[in-house]
């Protein structure tokens, strides 16, 4: 599906000069989809302020994958180590930026972490973003918090129906517990306190500079190096697959025009079997990476045990974003994953220090051990 320009997209571009956000917090941007954000952003000619990128760097975020926007755009792209958790930091951080606007992505957002160990879902995504939303509120002419949420706080859905803004938050893990309760802080600061805001929750989303423990690049890394394709269940659980690029597209058009208090669901229209992705990604392979003795990539496929409380279908009702602010997505799964195995491909070296840990190495000796 291909968004349209229409006259109010048009309006809605000269909204953001007007909206001035000129020094913008983006936390978590060292993670997959905050790289992508920021990469996006600073390539809008709407887009003419500051990004100040908070982040933790924990093993989910990756400096690297913005070392070169840090060395030629010094002046507009500014890297800042710290914990959302920390307020004092993040009340610093504010005074010498000079913060006006927010937009949320940091978090611990694996699945499976979550049911190892829930801890640090509960610290970063629940306190960490009340520490936020406790800065924003004492700030001055504060413009905008917006917050990055995911569809799993809805919980799952039978073999029919989608997900509105409507339907009762009913999460199933520790992850989309916590992402859940953020939700409802963030709300509850714009009806008590007046504080600006918009939430979006969206679906799966894939793309460049994913960490490889979320299932596609999980499978394009492990099928290339000849390793097993662990399928969860009976693999017909279904998600719905959006290109990062348009989720970025959609926040920022979120951003720009949303209504403040409002929340948008922002979906791919792409509902997938997780079996049928992963064959989807094994006949790129074929075509695109072939083994020397041409063995098909799906023989790696293993059906393993399941997730415990493993949602069964994921779907997201974006109709309100497409009317009110004329965003859809610009990918279809088929181009976007062949764009996304491709990526994977051609940035052998990103993927080799991303597996080996030597991005870790980098971390410790540019940024201190943490
Ligand atoms: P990610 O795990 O790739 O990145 C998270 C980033 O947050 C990392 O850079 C990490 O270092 C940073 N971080 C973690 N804890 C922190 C802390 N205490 N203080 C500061 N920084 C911290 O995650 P992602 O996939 O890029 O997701 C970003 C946001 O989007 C999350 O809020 C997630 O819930 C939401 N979301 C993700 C998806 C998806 O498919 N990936 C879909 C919908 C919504
Ligand atoms: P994931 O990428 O972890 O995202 P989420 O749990 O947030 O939807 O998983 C996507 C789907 O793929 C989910 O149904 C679980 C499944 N899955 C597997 O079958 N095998 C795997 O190794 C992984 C990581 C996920």
């Amino acid at each position: 599906m291909i968004r349209s320009l229409t006259p109010q997209s048009a309006a809605a571009d000269g909204n953001a000069l007007a909206a001035g956000f000129n020094n913008l917090l983006v936390t978590g941007g060292c993670g997959f989809i905050g790289t992508n954000f920021i990469r996006y952003l600073l390539n809008r000619p709407d887009f003419k302020g500051r990004i100040i990128n908070l982040d933790k760097l924990t093993y989910a975020g990756n400096p690297e994958n913005l070392r070169d926007v840090e060395l030629n755009l010094p002046g507009r792209y500014i890297f800042h180590r710290a914990d959302v958790c920390d307020g004092e930091e993040i009340d610093a951080i504010f005074s010498r930026y000079g913060i006006d606007s927010v937009c949320h992505f940091a978090a611990e957002s694996h699945v499976d972490r979550s049911i190892r160990r829930p801890e640090g879902f509960i610290q970063t995504n629940i306190v960490g973003t009340f520490r936020l939303l406790e800065t924003c509120r004492a700030a001055e002419n504060f413009l905008l918090f917006h917050h990055v949420s995911t569809d799993e706080v809805y919980g799952s859905l039978g073999s029919d129906g989608l997900f509105t803004e409507k339907t009762a938050y009913r999460p199933n893990s520790p992850y989309s517990a916590s992402k859940a309760s953020s939700d409802h802080l963030v709300r509850a600061y714009h009806k008590t306190f007046g504080l600006p805001v918009t939430i979006s929750n969206c679906s799966n989303n894939y793309g460049p500079y994913q960490f490889p423990e979320k299932l596609i690049p999980l499978m394009i890394l492990n099928a290339r190096e000849g390793k097993p394709l662990p399928v969860y269940g009976d693999g017909r659980n279904v998600r719905d697959w959006l290109y990062v690029e348009d989720h970025c597209e959609a926040i920022w058009n979120i951003m720009k025009s949303g209504r403040r208090g409002e929340t948008y669901n922002i979906g791919g229209h792409a509902e997938i079997e997780n079996i049928d992705v992963v064959n989807t990604v094994c006949d790129l392979l074929d075509r695109m990476a072939p083994f020397p003795d041409n063995n098909p990539h799906r023989k790696l496929i293993r059906y393993v045990p399941d997730r415990p409380g493993h949602d069964r279908r994921y779907a997201i009702d974006f109709s309100k974003l497409r009317e009110e602010l004329k965003w859809a997505p610009r990918e279809s799964f088929p181009t976007g994953i062949r764009k996304t195995v491709s990526w994977y491909l051609d940035n052998s070296e990103w993927v080799a220090r991303v597996r080996s840990g030597e991005y870790q190495a980098w971390i410790d000796e540019n940024y201190g051990r943490r």
